[in-house]
C-alpha cells in the first residue's frame, strides 16, 4: 500500500515534470527561437542585417513565380522581418532564417504559421535563393522546421499549399513526406490569374512513424 501510495507520488511527480517541461518549450519560441543545427544549415530566428541578402535571395522571378509577391525593397524586407518578430512574440508564427554552414547571412525562409488558435492545425512555406536548390538544404532545413512544430510548437497537423504549376514546390513537398489531400481550385491569385494549388499534409503520427524508418535507415 505504502509502495503504491509511493509509486503514485512518484509518477504524480514525473507527470508534473513532464508537463512543466511541456510548458516551458512550447511557450519559449515566443521569446525567441530556437538555434537549430543540422548538416547543411542553420535555422535561426531572422535579423534585420538579412533584409539585403533575403532581398537578393527572394526577389528573382524564378523563386517569387508560385510565391505570394516578396518585398520589393530592403526596407520592405526590413518592415517584414520586424513583422516576423512581433507575430512570434503574438504566439501566431515563426519564421527561421535559412544559413548554410560557412555563412552569415539568410538564404531563404522557412514559416509556419497557425490556421486555428493554438497551433492544432498550422500551415508551412518555404522559399530558398535558386543557387541553393538542388543541394539538399531545403531536406535538411525541412526535417527541423517540422519537428520544430511537432514537437515544440506541438502541432498535430501540418499543411502546406503548392500551385500546380510549381514542379519544384510539389516536388520537395512529396519528398519530405507529404500527402497530396486534394486539388484546391483557382485557390491562388498570382499576377492576376488564379491558380490551383495542392494541399499537402503532414500528420504528427506520420512524422514519428517516418523518423522510426529513417532512425533506421541511419543505424
Ligand atoms: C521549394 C524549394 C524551397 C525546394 O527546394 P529545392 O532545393 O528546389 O528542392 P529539392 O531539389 O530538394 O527537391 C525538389 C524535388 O522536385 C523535383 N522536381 C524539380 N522540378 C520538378 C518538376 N517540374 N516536376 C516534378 N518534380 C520536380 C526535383 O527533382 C527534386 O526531387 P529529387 O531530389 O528527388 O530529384 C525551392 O525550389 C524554392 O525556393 N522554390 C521557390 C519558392 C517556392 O516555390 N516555394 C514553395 C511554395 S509551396
Amino acid at each position: 500500500m505504502e509502495n503504491t501510495t509511493l509509486r503514485e507520488t512518484q509518477s504524480m511527480t514525473n507527470l508534473q515534470a513532464v508537463i512543466a517541461r511541456t510548458e516551458t518549450t512550447t511557450s519559449d519560441w515566443k521569446q525567441a527561437l530556437p538555434v537549430l543545427t543540422g548538416s547543411m544549415v542553420t535555422l535561426r530566428e531572422l535579423r534585420i542585417s538579412d533584409a539585403t541578402s533575403l532581398l537578393a535571395m527572394l526577389s528573382s522571378a524564378e523563386v517569387a513565380r508560385f510565391i505570394s509577391p516578396p518585398p520589393t525593397t530592403v526596407e520592405g524586407f526590413e518592415r517584414f522581418i520586424a513583422w516576423t518578430h512581433r507575430e512570434r512574440a503574438a504566439g501566431n508564427y515563426a519564421c527561421f532564417a535559412v544559413v548554410p554552414h560557412g555563412m552569415d547571412t539568410a538564404v531563404g525562409i522557412f514559416q509556419v504559421r497557425q490556421l486555428e488558435p493554438g497551433f492544432g492545425t498550422a500551415e508551412w512555406g518555404f522559399a530558398l535563393g535558386s543557387a541553393f536548390w538542388g543541394t539538399g538544404m531545403f531536406m535538411d532545413g525541412a526535417r527541423m522546421v517540422i519537428d520544430f512544430a511537432f514537437e515544440t510548437i506541438q502541432t498535430h497537423r501540418l499543411e502546406a499549399r503548392a500551385a500546380i504549376l510549381n514542379g519544384r514546390g510539389n516536388g520537395a513537398l512529396r519528398k519530405i513526406g507529404a500527402m497530396q489531400e486534394g486539388i484546391l481550385r483557382k485557390s491562388f491569385l498570382r499576377n492576376g490569374e488564379y491558380l490551383d494549388q495542392a494541399l499537402w499534409t503532414i500528420l504528427d503520427e506520420d512524422w514519428k512513424q517516418q523518423r522510426v524508418i529513417w532512425g533506421a535507415r541511419i543505424h
